[in-house]
């Protein structure tokens, strides 16, 4: 974490050493797993004390965990923030953000191209809660300085999923806080690895750790980390600003997320799923640095391919993000590319006629993923968000793996050589 002494180190060496020895009971060199509803107190006044939140110490596992809690330490850490809550998901974390800094009458802004679960989110229970959200195109940075005065919060993503558009996140975060308006910005598809929050300029970040986070696909988890870099006691919601007057600016909006929202909601991360996601995360470094480099190699053999009518990818020159993404994130461009085929019909094909990757709605395995946005994701939006987000009907969205890049172009020339066969012979 910010100020954990251990800044100089390497993403790899820290990734993989956070779970000090010294710092686990009984010298365990993994992350603990405490399967236990309740904690027990010494004594009635302890236990009230803990309630008073004058104490520390664990009360029920709703709240948090000690195996939690080693997740959100090195989550936090990864990220150089001031700490972390993890949740049961990634919309839970994106929830959970929401509730602490929204109340009805509010004004939320928000990038036009978001995944298709936040915009569910904020299109239908939002606006039920009375909570208007205003979209912007996020390339249009200055458009944000208008619409950031007076609003409850900002929110983009580092990398659009799917429209792999990129985010200035440091020109926004300086109208944000010249408007005194905290920016939360989903950094799931970049990670830590690309670029730590704090690095970036977020004043709040939320990921879906169940992606690169566990990396294998076998937990759904969020998080939410605080990076430190706005001043909570200026916060526009009074409990917030009470909060932090109260516990310190530094941990305002975590304790009241917490005893509010994570308390009072039950949308924090269960123990197995942080034992899971903290020995994925030990590896995230290298994953993403085999994902990144066969995304890049990948979109680089499809921008060729006679068949592709185009491919997006942050790391190739025709992106028009590719100069922010680069100055962001250097070689990391993420694992995610998209490819148009020129039809709904030839897209399907192409799934199908796949054998290496998989057919499904996940992303940030180390299996290649891939999916047909239009019918599934975002099938129940309006057409004016899937314009946003740039989901057409002939678009395909992969999540590269960390297989050996030859067999992934093999597979990948093969399904487009076969969905065309297909396709002529109809
Ligand atoms: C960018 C982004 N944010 C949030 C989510 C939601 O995460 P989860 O599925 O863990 O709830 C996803 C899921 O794909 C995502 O891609």
């Amino acid at each position: 974490m910010q100020g954990d002494g251990h800044e100089c180190r390497g993403f790899n060496t820290r990734a993989a050493h956070i779970l000090g020895s010294d710092k686990t009971p009984y010298g365990a060199t993994n992350a603990p797993l405490y399967l236990s509803s309740g904690f027990s107190a010494e004594s009635a006044d302890e236990l009230a004390e803990r309630f008073a939140g004058r104490r520390p110490g664990y009360i029920y596992s709703r709240i948090s965990n000690p195996g939690v809690s080693t997740f959100e330490q090195q989550f936090a850490s990864l990220e150089e923030g001031r700490g972390a809550i993890a949740c049961s998901s990634g919309m839970a974390a994106i929830s959970a953000v929401i509730l602490t800094l929204c109340r009805t009458g509010d004004r939320v802004v928000a990038g036009s191209s978001l995944f298709g679960g936040t915009l569910m989110l904020f299109d239908f229970l939002l606006q039920r809660m009375g909570v208007d959200v205003e979209y912007i195109d996020p390339s249009e940075t200055q458009n944000f300085a208008r619409a950031a005065d007076g609003a409850a919060l900002c929110f983009v993503e580092s990398i659009g999923n799917p429209k792999l558009d990129v985010v200035d996140v440091g020109a926004l975060a300086e109208i944000c806080s010249t408007a005194g308006t905290p920016l939360v910005v989903d950094s799931t598809l970049a990670t830590p690895y690309a670029a730590p929050g704090r690095r970036l300029g977020a004043h709040l970040t939320v990921h879906s750790t169940t992606k690169f986070a566990a990396g294998t696909g076998n937990s759904v988890g969020g998080l939410v980390v605080d990076t430190g870099l706005f001043d909570w006691k200026k916060c526009r919601d009074p409990e917030v600003s009470e909060s932090a007057g109260r516990f310190g600016s530094e941990l305002g909006f975590l304790a009241l997320a917490r005893r509010q929202v994570t308390r009072n909601t039950g949308n924090g991360m269960a123990p197995f799923d942080a034992f899971l996601q903290c020995t994925g995360l030990q590896t995230l470094g290298l994953r993403m640095e085999r994902h990144c480099a066969n995304a890049q190699a990948l979109a680089r053999f499809l921008e060729r391919h006679e068949l592709v009518e185009s491919v997006n990818y942050p790391g190739l020159q025709s992106s028009p993000w590719h100069d922010i993404a680069t100055k962001q994130f250097g070689e990391a461009c993420g694992a995610l590319l998209t490819l148009r085929l020129g039809s709904s019909t030839r897209a399907l094909r192409f799934i199908d006629a796949l054998d290496l990757a998989i057919n499904t709605a996940n992303l940030g395995d180390v299996r290649t993923m891939v999916i047909h946005p239009a019918s599934t994701i975002y099938r129940d939006l309006s057409e004016q968000s899937r314009r946003s987000a740039g989901v057409t009907d002939d678009l395909v969205r992969v999540s590269v793996g960390i297989e050996h890049i030859d067999d992934l172009i093999h597979d990948f020339d093969c399904a487009l050589k076969n969905g065309e066969t297909d396709d002529t012979t109809t």
